[in-house]
């Protein structure tokens, strides 16, 4: 399959004009793109300060997989976007993923990914809404940042996200016809601190652990100074300090 484009100038949110064409599914998969979001998403309600320069692009499908396997998608593009920033980064290994789904350049966060579903036809879509920083990043920040010109200054956001397109639909297609389990390894080899001790920031709590495993569902698996194994369903994640 390849992804239709349409591509636009200033926008909300990506997500949201991907949202307003889903009859174009009729088609096959779409990716909506913007040149500057004035109102761009984040995770947990935050914003994703948003101007020109950066990558913003909203690629909307209906899976064949049931919804419950839907979130794996995001551990899909968090490799596919890793893959794309590894082609412009010299050594291939600075480039990790942090869980959930961040892309990480020298430990600082270059892209995140925003899913979301909407119902088109009787069937559920997912928008698989992703930012990539190219030619600036945000300052205030409670995280590292990075933008990739900072590590290859002469990406564009046009070559990103062109290389972004061939890994995102290389990736699903292997997710579609293998499943999870070669992602879950894929996106292991690259995790950024497996082994080491993370803090993960839940809603109403903390929990603090070595971060040993992905499980099958996407879940982060901690070890905690008990021996016990904690499954992390949804949250941030720290390094301790
Ligand atoms: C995060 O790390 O909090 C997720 C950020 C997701 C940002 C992208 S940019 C394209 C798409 N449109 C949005 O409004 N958000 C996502």
């Amino acid at each position: 399959f390849r992804f239709r484009r349409v591509s636009l100038g200033d926008v909300g949110s990506t997500n949201d004009e991907a949202r307003a064409r889903l009859d174009m599914l009729s088609g096959g998969p779409y990716v909506v793109t913007g040149v500057r979001q004035l109102s761009g998403r984040g995770r947990r309600g935050r914003n994703w300060v948003s101007p020109a320069g950066n990558v913003y692009a909203s690629f909307t499908l209906t899976p064949e997989a049931p919804l419950s396997r839907y979130p794996e998608l995001s551990f899909v593009a968090a490799l596919a976007v890793s893959d794309a920033a590894r082609s412009f980064v010299h050594e291939a290994g600075r480039v990790r993923c942090k869980w959930p789904n961040d892309v990480l350049i020298d430990g600082a966060k270059v892209s995140g990914i925003l899913l979301e579903t909407a119902q088109a036809e009787g069937r559920t879509a997912v928008i698989v809404g992703i930012g990539v920083n190219v030619a600036s990043r945000p300052t205030d920040t409670p995280y590292a940042a990075t933008a990739l010109t900072e590590h290859a200054p002469d990406a564009t956001s046009e070559q990103v996200f062109a290389a972004l397109v061939e890994a995102l639909t290389a990736r699903i297609g292997r997710w579609e016809r293998k499943g999870f389990a070669a992602i879950r390894h894929a996106w292991l080899e690259r995790a950024d601190g497996l082994g080491e001790p993370v803090v993960a920031r839940l809603s109403d709590r903390e929990v603090h652990g070595r971060f040993v495993d992905l499980a099958p569902d996407g879940a982060l698996m901690l070890e905690n100074d008990l021996g016990d194994m904690v499954r992390i369903a949804a949250g941030d994640v720290f390094r301790p300090r």
